[in-house]
């Protein structure tokens, strides 16, 4: 008999890299397969969180102040949602998790890396993930794309809010803070290549599942 467990895979890239439209196809195929799927997204996934993602996408702030204010949102998070349903055994698929605060308020803001590092033991390292260990993804799907392909998507398809009003060099800091980040987890990291078309994109992302034997 196979026990299942919890699996947590977040979507993560730069504003306009066209992760979120996978989400739900995938929550559908995991249910196809008899799972229960929570999905969620950061900023945000409680009350209090999305209380907080208000906050952080409109009123002007430094990279400080973000910092401790994602984190904030994801500590009840991870508390109230994603913890509890690792436990029974779901699959959480998150738009975005803290690799978001390394790219966006250490890479495009610049603030130190150690500062994010403290926050981030703090909040996912009081969860039960094991002597020493940090409650992370068990994959991380990023949806590559050049910045200045992304901004070309955006400027077609909405408004920007204020993440997305930002100038080209802060996305390129971001991107740049990706490969950093994909380099140091590369065992949790699957690069997607985002500027496929379509079909292309979410044909990599089944792959990336499949090979994980999590849709067996
Ligand atoms: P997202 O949900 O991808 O935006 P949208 O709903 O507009 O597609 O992300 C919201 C913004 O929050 C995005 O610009 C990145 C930013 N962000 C951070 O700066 N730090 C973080 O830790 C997280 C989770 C998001």
């Amino acid at each position: 008999m196979t026990v299942s467990t919890g699996v947590f895979i977040s979507f993560e890239g730069i504003d306009g890299a066209g992760k979120s439209s996978h989400i739900e196809p995938l929550a559908e195929l995991f249910r196809q397969h008899g799972r229960s799927v929570t999905v969620t997204r950061e900023p945000g996934g409680t009350v209090l969180a999305e209380q907080l993602r208000k906050l952080v996408l409109t009123e002007p702030m430094d990279g400080l102040t973000e910092a401790l204010l994602v984190f904030a949102a994801r500590h009840d998070h991870v508390r109230r949602l994603i913890r509890p349903a690792l436990l029974r055994a779901e699959v959480i698929l998150s738009d975005r998790f803290s690799d978001s605060s390394f790219a966006y308020q250490g890479g495009g803001h610049g603030l130190d890396v150690t500062v994010l590092a403290q926050l981030e033991r703090w909040v996912q390292g009081s969860c039960d993930a094991g002597e020493g260990r940090l409650l992370q993804p068990d994959l991380t799907l990023w949806f590559d794309l050049p910045p200045e392909q992304a901004a070309l998507r955006l400027a077609h398809a909405r408004s920007p809010d204020r993440f997305e009003a930002r100038e080209s060099a802060f996305f390129e800091r971001v991107q740049h803070a990706y490969v950093v980040r994909a380099g140091e987890a590369a065992g949790r990291f699957v690069r997607i290549d985002a500027a496929a078309p379509r079909s292309q994109v979410w044909e990599q992302v089944v792959a990336a599942v499949l090979s994980r034997g999590w849709l067996v």
